[in-house]
């Protein structure tokens, strides 16, 4: 039996696999509900409290779409990337995740509910490239070994083809065979950022979650990975979830971009749309940031009036009311839905419709 077999098998095997249905297995992810809390200790007296790092989200990742998603540090960017590729075990909700089988048929999983044994099957499937592809290198390996590893440990490729995979990871993300000999420490940490990305490609993913992969780059470093990651994604076919702090960069790479403000997602719509036109003040004010390229421009700030609040003791009603400069009182009491206020844009603000907020000009 190939390894392939043995993966289809142990999916079949799942309680939670049913056929797809039309509509929603369009995409390659459907995100329904999800929840993730950590318990963590606070004060002197070592008190229990409980952080909502996400908060109900609901959200979907079309097939060979790059989905960004922004948000102020600590909002649960983090936590969803990894309750998505099963690093963490969401509390509830759902991960629908839609595949083609063996015999070429449209199937469907949810990740949430799977045990990790059973997720061995879907693991090669959805990888993560990280921020900081050093710290995840074993500095005692070569480039070789180290994009060989994922090969073996996964069982993808016979030993006798594992050198000519190799030697095509690399070339995939710009390495060359003279690299291969060398140990992480000789690299820049563009080409670490290769390393790392050859070594999530190795088992064949359909996604990619990648949580701040360029932002410990140069900007014209980053150009390069953006530009690569862009490439891979139409020669190989993937999808992705793109997360980062830089609204710029997740504008240069993302058809959507989804908004996010302690464990909820605020705002959500196509790219140009979603910076043109925001609907939402926290995306307002997320925009009116970042700095802007030509120095003559007056820069309106749209400021949030106070720092991010306690994540174990959120603001009741909209999070974002004790910050928001168009907040009022049902603000405060009433959490708003994150609803259609045009075709495709999504915002949670009661006010959407009422707010004209400022967006990037067209011409930046
Ligand atoms: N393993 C954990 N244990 C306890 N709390 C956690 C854990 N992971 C995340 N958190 C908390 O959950 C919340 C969301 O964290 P997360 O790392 O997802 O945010 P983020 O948006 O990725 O932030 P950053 O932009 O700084 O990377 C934070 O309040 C964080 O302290
Ligand atoms: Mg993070």
């Amino acid at each position: 039996m190939t390894d392939k077999n043995i993966q289809t098998n142990d999916r079949q095997s799942s309680n939670s696999i049913k056929t797809a249905n039309a509509d929603e297995a369009d995409n390659i992810l459907n995100i329904r509900n999800l929840t993730k809390s950590f318990r963590v200790k606070s004060g002197i007296i070592s008190k229990n409290e409980w952080v909502y790092a996400l908060d109900n989200i609901s959200l979907s990742i079309g097939r060979g779409e790059t989905l960004g998603l922004v948000g102020e540090s600590g909002c649960g960017k983090s936590t969803l990337g990894r309750c998505i590729v099963r690093l963490y075990k969401p509390q509830t909700g759902e991960l629908e995740y839609n595949y083609i089988d063996d015999d070429g048929q449209p199937q469907t999983a949810d990740l949430a509910q799977l045990s990790n044994k059973q997720l061995k099957a879907f693991r090669a499937d959805i990888q993560m490239i990280f921020q900081d592809p050093f710290s995840s290198l074993n500095p005692r390996m070569t480039v070789f070994n180290l994009i060989s590893e994922p090969l073996i440990a996964n069982k993808i490729t016979s030993k006798a083809g594992i050198a000519k995979r190799v030697i095509e990871l690399a070339e995939m993300v710009g390495l060359n065979a003279q690299h291969l000999r060398r140990y992480p420490h000789a690299f820049s940490g563009g080409q670490r950022q290769r390393i790392g990305i050859a070594r999530a490609l190795a088992t064949n993913p359909k996604l990619l979650v990648a949580d701040e992969a360029v932002s410990a780059l140069d900007v014209s470093i980053q150009a390069q990975i953006l530009n690569l990651l862009d490439d891979l994604k139409i020669n190989l076919n993937l999808s992705y979830l793109f997360i980062a702090h830089d609204l710029s960069v997740v504008r240069y790479i993302s058809d959507r971009v989804a908004v996010m403000y302690l464990g909820r997602i605020v705002e959500l719509a196509d790219t140009d749309e979603l910076y043109t036109n925001p609907q939402h003040p926290y995306t307002e004010a997320l925009i009116s940031a970042v700095p802007k390229s030509e120095p003559d421009d007056v820069v309106t700030r749209i400021s949030l009036n106070h720092e991010i609040p306690n994540p174990s003791a959120p603001p009741k009603g909209c999070h974002l009311h004790p910050r928001c400069q168009y907040a009022k009182d049902k603000c405060k009491t009433d959490i708003p839905a994150l609803r259609e206020t045009k075709p495709g844009h999504f915002a949670a603000c009661h006010f959407a419709e009422e707010l004209s907020l400022i967006g990037v000009k067209d011409e930046e």
